[in-house]
């Protein structure tokens, strides 16, 4: 038999809306039992929405038999109710709440939907460990914070979609089923059932699609678009993730960013209604890794490193000098302290975590500099040293001396600990940088080859284009990215449209002509049939979002999100597919031998 409750009434308000004015009025309200409470007999009830809460009473004096019915409601239960909207006693007015100072008194009570107990509680002050929360993820976007978190999402994406219409670009589908794309990272591969032994690629980002659409002059490309890559998962990577990704004919780096920091204002004003200051301020890559070690800088905060290679040259202490001898560098951070040597003994167990061999210290005291290695400077150096360093009484200098890459990383997280531990910047605010004029190429000491530093499209800079043959390091590029709090937001570079430059930069790769042929021979072809200079950019949208509404976590502003393991509890998946599906496809399975 079908219920009566299958046959709503329609609601005349959501849960949210109802406020001083409606009282009186007759109202049908639908949603979920969020939190019961009884007082002296009259059942009061929060009924929930995505638009809100409001409250809901059932007096057995008023109506006895929908006041019997309405003893039987759990959370989570799905309820239609009739009655009267009234002005809530002065005493249980709720300020917090929209609908705070009403209630409404029912008279009829439909139960559209028992719910079993649910396994964890819809409710954002207790929240349930990660895995109950992917597991039962239905039940976890139905807390008020998740649903805020979507609903700016999708605040934002809109304003991103109208501001990019307002300034004449097109939102163009590029396919999900492709030949490869150059990010660098593995992709996933879709077997062909028509096609016996072929894959296609899922995209690591659209970037080829989007170069072709220029070469078939569209002019102004964007897209929100999912991406899809294969590597380890972190607290702000998914497998699957969302860019706003543009292209621009004609265009110089200048009207890219332009276009980006336009995007970005017009997301945070229509999201959070921030106003955000345009433009950025830009850093050269060079400086970024001078003052900060690192090309995303959080600029919340001071705590610039020094670099003091020369001056240590001139000292007696063999760690340092070893260093230098090996190609190393010597660079250290002033942290407003006198550290404890407790905290120097666990500084240095963080640094040798992240691979440093050591950390070298001085504590600067009234007296001047202590530390056991003190002695091996002469008084002209060390003093060169505290001043370079900016070193004053109440401070202490962390110093290391290794590759330019261990000491520059491994200083870089010590100030980003220094910055969250003392507190030196304000949590809510949002600080944007672009970071501009990085090499073409950076050197993979592992395999001994120059690797492009973005992707392989990207223009080398006019005046670096003599070092192409000789000394490929020095080659800069129009390649820029923005950085929002030391998170890195996005990439994008002006592109090579040029087939003989593209051709040197493959050969210095160490990519074979046949070989990028056989990757790329697509886009390498319609460059030949008047290819326009173009440029572009890819904001990492879940990133973005995250850092607007203040955390890290990109799961937080992910439907269906994958955990760590790249599993989705919920549904199950990647899961085994039957062995007539793997037939059907000329797949069989070699499985690694399981470890006893
Ligand atoms: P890139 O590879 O730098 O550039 O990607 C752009 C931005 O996407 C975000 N991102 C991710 N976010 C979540 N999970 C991931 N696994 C993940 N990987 C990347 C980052 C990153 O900065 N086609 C070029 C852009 C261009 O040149 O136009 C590209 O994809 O925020």
């Amino acid at each position: 038999m079908v219920s009566d409750f299958l046959f709503t009434m329609k609601r005349t308000h959501t849960c949210g809306e109802l406020v001083k004015k409606d009282v009186k009025k007759k109202v049908v309200l639908q949603g979920w039992v969020h939190k019961r409470r009884d007082h002296g007999g009259i059942i009061f009830i929060d009924l929930r929405d995505r638009y809100g809460l409001t409250q809901i009473v059932f007096d057995p004096k008023h109506e006895k038999k929908t006041h019997e019915l309405a003893d039987t409601l759990r959370r989570e239960d799905v309820i239609e109710v009739e009655g009267k909207v009234r002005p809530r006693p002065k005493t249980m007015i709720n300020k917090k709440l929209h609908t705070g100072e009403i209630e409404v008194i029912i008279n009829r009570l439909d139960i559209l939907n028992k719910a079993a107990t649910p396994p964890i509680e819809v409710d954002d002050y207790k929240v349930a460990n990660d895995d109950l929360r992917l597991r039962y993820r239905y039940l976890d976007l139905r807390r008020p914070m998740m649903q805020k978190f979507f609903i700016a999402r999708h605040k934002a994406t809109m304003a991103a979609r109208n501001y990019l219409a307002s300034q004449n670009f097109l939102e163009i589908e590029t396919p999900f089923f492709v030949k490869s794309t150059p990010e660098g990272a593995r992709d996933y591969i879709v077997p062909s059932r028509v096609n016996p032994g072929q894959f296609y690629s899922l995209p690591q980002s659209p970037q080829l699609y989007k170069q072709l659409l220029m070469v078939a002059g569209f002019d102004r490309y964007f897209q929100v678009v999912r991406c899809m890559r294969d590597e380890d998962l972190r607290i702000d990577r998914q497998p699957e993730f969302t860019q706003i990704d543009i292209e621009m004919t004609f265009a110089e780096q200048d009207d890219v960013l332009a276009a980006i920091e336009g995007t970005v204002k017009a997301i945070f004003k229509e999201a959070i209604g921030k106003n955000i200051k345009i433009p950025f301020k830009r850093m050269p890559y060079k400086e970024s890794m001078d003052k900060y070690g690192t090309d995303k800088p959080d600029l919340r905060f001071g705590l610039e490193l020094t670099e003091i290679t020369e001056e240590a040259k001139e000292s007696d202490y063999g760690i340092f000098k070893g260093a230098i001898k090996n190609k190393g560098i010597v660079k250290c951070i002033r942290v407003p302290v006198e550290l404890s040597r407790k905290q120097i003994d666990d500084l240095t167990k963080f640094a040798q975590k992240f691979g440093a061999k050591g950390l070298s210290w001085m504590r600067i005291t009234k007296k001047g500099p202590e530390s056991s290695i003190v002695k091996y400077f002469g008084k002209k150096v060390l003093d060169k040293i505290l001043k370079k360093a900016k070193a004053k009484p109440g401070t202490s200098l962390l110093f290391i001396a290794d590759k330019p890459s261990i000491a520059n990383d491994v200083l870089a997280r010590i100030r980003l600990k220094f910055g969250e531990d003392l507190k030196l910047y304000n949590p809510k605010d949002h600080n944007f940088a672009w970071i501009v004029d990085y090499p073409l190429f950076e050197w993979n000491d592992e395999e001994k080859k120059w690797d492009p530093m973005h992707h392989i499209f990207s223009m080398p800079k006019k005046e670096c284009l003599k070092y192409m043959d000789t000394d490929p390091g020095k080659v800069l590029a129009s390649l820029y990215d923005l950085v929002l709090n030391g998170v890195e937001l996005g990439s994008g570079s002006i592109r090579n449209h040029d087939p003989t430059l593209q051709e040197k930069s493959f050969k210095i790769i160490g990519l074979k002509k046949a070989e990028a042929e056989q990757k790329f021979g697509f886009l390498l072809e319609a460059f030949k049939y008047g290819a326009p200079p173009h440029a572009g950019f890819a904001i990492g949208y879940d990133r973005l979002v995250a850092l607007m509404l203040g955390f890290l976590d990109i799961r937080d502003v992910i439907a269906f999100p994958k955990n760590k393991a790249a599993q989705c509890p919920m549904d199950g998946c990647p899961g085994p597919v039957e062995d007539q599906h793997l037939k059907d496809l000329n797949i069989k399975l070699d499985m690694p031998k399981k470890k006893k």
